[in-house]
């Protein structure tokens, strides 16, 4: 079933077209990895698609279908924080340094879900210790930079689990991290969507990774979606030629693309 669909959606400024979609679906409950190259439109897409990019200047047209329904990027702005978590590729940059870990848990639950802070460290626990985040007192009373980027990304999934978030879209969550991180990050997510269901847009540069992990594959060259579906599909026989390209150079290079 299609949780989001982007139909006709393009992104451009003043001078040139940015991000070009005609046809993007992102299936509910599975996970959607998004792969291309670097400056390929895949951020764009996505902060596009969520009303993170509103303020920019530049000029977003085409349909955004939320749940079967036609919104407008300012109501998916709306969504972002509940129904849509948007996880950055540096988490540092979005805790606010001056406050513990605690206070930004407490705060974002009391102001969604309208908790306590009694019931928001309940709530807030049990997604730690799912994640594996076990030393939960220290973890609360730390401030952002006394934690790891893994133990960050946690948090951030551990805050959207609790939100109930419909759909995470994770922007290469493991780039800035090492590999054992990574490996625990991914771990997460993967728990996240196959025991609570939730919806997962993967974006990275990691194609073996992706290739994985996710049950759908999107793949992104030069703003344009040039081939999206079931990941052993675009594995196996990739239609696009520029898709075949893109494998070939990575399975010859064996390196990321
Ligand atoms: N405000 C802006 N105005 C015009 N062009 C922009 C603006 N912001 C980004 N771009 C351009 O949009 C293109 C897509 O960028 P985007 O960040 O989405 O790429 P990406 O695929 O996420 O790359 P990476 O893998 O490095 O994160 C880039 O060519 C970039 O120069
Ligand atoms: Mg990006």
């Amino acid at each position: 079933m299609e949780l989001m669909r982007l139909e006709n959606f393009k992104i451009s400024s003043t001078s040139s077209t940015i991000v070009e979609i005609d046809n993007m679906k992102v299936t509910r409950g599975k996970i959607l990895g998004i792969v291309g190259r670097s400056g390929s439109g895949k951020t764009m897409t996505f902060k596009g698609a969520t009303g993170l990019i509103l303020e920019r200047g530049l000029d977003i047209s085409g349909n955004i279908y939320w749940q079967g329904k036609k919104k407008k990027v300012s109501h998916m702005r709306k969504l972002l924080g509940k129904n849509i978590s948007y996880v950055m590729q540096n988490p540092m940059t979005s805790f606010n340094q001056v406050h513990t870990i605690g206070y930004h848990c407490y705060e974002t639950l009391r102001y969604n879900l309208n908790l306590d802070k009694k019931e928001s460290r309940e709530l807030i626990c049990k997604w730690f210790s799912r994640f594996a985040l076990l030393d939960q007192d220290r973890i609360l009373t730390s401030y952002p930079y006394q934690l790891s980027g893994g133990m960050l990304q946690r948090v951030m999934l551990s805050i959207a689990m609790a939100l109930g978030s419909d759909m995470i879209i994770a922007d290469e969550p493991t780039t800035a991290l090492d590999n054992v991180s990574q490996k625990e990050i991914v771990e997460s997510f993967i728990e996240a969507n196959r025991s609570y269901g939730v919806t997962i847009v993967f974006i990275s540069h990691d194609f073996p990774l992706i290739s994985q992990i996710a049950h759908e594959i999107g793949v992104i060259i030069d703003g344009q979606l040039v081939e999206i579906g079931k990941s052993k599909d675009i594995l196996t026989r990739p239609e696009n030629i520029k898709t075949i390209k893109m494998l070939k150079g990575l399975i010859d290079n064996d390196k990321h693309f």
